[in-house]
């Protein structure tokens, strides 16, 4: 039996509901690494996804942030970020989400982000477009660099193979755009390219759990969504990542290129 995208929806409402009621409130605080933290609602979210899950599939794989790999059949794997932007939402910055994929014999095929302070709910299925709220998405039209308003996302330390050429491209795109966002959230970063709020996303290193449901939420609105070489298999680590619409895609790998990529 396979999920339908309705499962994901409700799922990934229950769990945001559960986020909004402890958004703003004091937290309990781990530091999982000098700057990486989780939070009592990170594994709470986690849990609650989990349960859902495991009580209707529960021979499917299961990958996740904080509890990590769930073993089943590898036909039917699901990749979960329970809190995507915990930082932000540690800080009482209304900039993260829930995010939930699910893939078939290794194709991403159903994939839903959830803003639960904005209320946006960002939904794909593979060969049947992406949704907002239920509305259909589609990227911008930008054809220049100068016309676009970029994201991106930095390391937080400079032990990171990527640190020194993360912050040359983010200088070089600055300079070269209307500006480059660092916001916090790699799923709704790239949510947000999905329908146009911003133009372009690139991002070094992230896990597969980060952009497995926004990135298919991406395709399917009509960007393309690589990592940084090219290569289309996004979920193989290492994971980085790079969308935006053809022309602003191809911008990018360019402008990515020149800094040895
Ligand atoms: C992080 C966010 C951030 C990105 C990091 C991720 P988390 O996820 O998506 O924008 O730059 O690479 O790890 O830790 O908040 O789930
Ligand atoms: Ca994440
Ligand atoms: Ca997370």
């Amino acid at each position: 039996m396979s999920p339908e995208l309705n499962d994901l929806i409700q799922w990934a409402r229950e769990a945001g509901s559960l986020l909004r009621q402890r958004f703003g409130g004091d937290h309990s605080i781990r530091f999982k690494g000098s700057t990486d933290i989780v939070t009592e609602a990170d594994h709470q979210s986690e849990a609650l996804l989990m349960e859902r899950i495991l009580s209707r599939f529960p021979d499917h794989t299961i990958i996740t942030e904080e509890s990590g790999h769930h073993n089943g059949s590898d036909e039917h794997c699901w990749y979960i970020d329970p809190i995507d932007g915990t930082i932000n939402f540690a800080h009482g910055f209304a900039f993260f989400c829930v995010s939930i994929a699910y893939a078939e014999a290794g194709h991403l095929r159903l994939g839903v982000v959830y803003d639960p302070i904005h209320d946006e709910l960002f939904a794909a299925e593979s060969g049947k477009g992406a949704w907002l709220n239920g509305v259909p998405i589609q990227p911008g039209s930008a054809a220049s660099l100068r016309e676009c308003l970029l994201v991106s996302g930095l390391p937080h330390h400079d032990h990171s193979p990527y640190t020194d050429a993360a912050f040359a491209c983010f200088r070089d795109l600055t300079l070269r755009s209307q500006g480059v966002r660092r916001l916090g959230s790699a799923a709704l970063d790239l949510c947000y390219t999905a329908c146009g709020r911003l133009d372009g996303y690139w991002e070094f290193s992230v896990q597969h759990y980060d952009i497995a449901a926004s990135a298919l939420i991406a395709r399917e609105a009509g960007c393309i969504v690589t990592k940084l070489d090219g290569d289309e298999d996004i979920l193989k680590p290492p994971v980085s990542i790079l969308a935006g619409n053809p022309k602003v895609y191809a911008l990018l790998r360019d402008a990515l290129r020149q800094h040895g990529l």
